[in-house]
């Protein structure tokens, strides 16, 4: 099925362009967060994570400058919004960190009630697209041992595995989990296909 996007890149500085599709017909656009978005933020963050980032993490993000997109799409009939951004549906949003020839992803959610839909790999293009533009050459990220949903994401998308960090996140008040540190080959990848 094909998206409506109406997102005009101008509206979000010519920073986020829109890829061509997405599975879902909805109208969508990405925009930048601001502080003013930070409750309904932070409220689909607590909904997505068993350890999510608080207000400060956003706010640290927002202030150094890093991207943080939100994609927002037009409600559908009779849909109910819970948490309503713009009076549209926060369907998901990432933070990036741009670094010399590569783009850090440090958060990417999309909400519990529209998964399964393609946004993730939608919020994936937009973020390959973008890093191309800027430069990069290579995407790199850290994700739970645990999180099986978003390494199937990743190694779907094409990243491969590249390393593993013991004991990198907290895991409840005495244990600790492994990072899977991933990356994506700019250079030799199509967007939202595995090479
Ligand atoms: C991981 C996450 C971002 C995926 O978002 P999503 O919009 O549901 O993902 P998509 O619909 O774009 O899925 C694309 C592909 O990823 C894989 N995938 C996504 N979720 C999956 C799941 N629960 N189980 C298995 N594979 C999954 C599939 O290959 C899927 O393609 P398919 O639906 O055609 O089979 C979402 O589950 C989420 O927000 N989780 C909580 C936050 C999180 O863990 N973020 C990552 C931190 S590193």
């Amino acid at each position: 099925m094909n998206a409506l996007p109406s997102a005009d890149p101008s509206e979000m500085g010519g920073l986020w362009p829109v890829p061509p599709a997405a599975p879902v017909e909805r109208r969508v656009r990405f925009r930048p967060m601001a502080l003013a978005d930070l409750d309904a933020v932070c409220e689909l963050e607590k909904r997505a994570y068993a350890h999510p980032w608080s207000a400060r993490h956003f706010q640290d993000s927002l202030a150094a400058g890093h991207p943080v997109v939100l994609l927002l799409g037009e409600a559908l009939p009779g849909e109910v919004l819970l948490a309503p951004v713009d009076g549209q549906v926060l369907l998901g949003y990432m933070v990036a960190m741009r670094g010399v020839d590569e783009v850090h992803l440090l958060n990417i959610t999309v909400s519990p009630d529209h998964r399964r839909q393609g946004w993730a790999r939608f919020l994936l293009d937009a973020l390959a697209l973008w890093s191309r533009g800027q430069g990069a050459h290579c995407l790199w990220l850290e994700v739970r041992e645990s999180n099986t949903p978003a390494r199937a994401l990743y190694t779907r998308y094409g990243f491969c595995q590249v390393g593993l960090r013991k004991g990198y996140y907290p895991n409840g008040p005495r244990e600790r989990e492994h990072a899977i540190v991933m990356s994506l080959l700019l250079d030799r990848t199509v967007a939202g296909e595995a090479p």
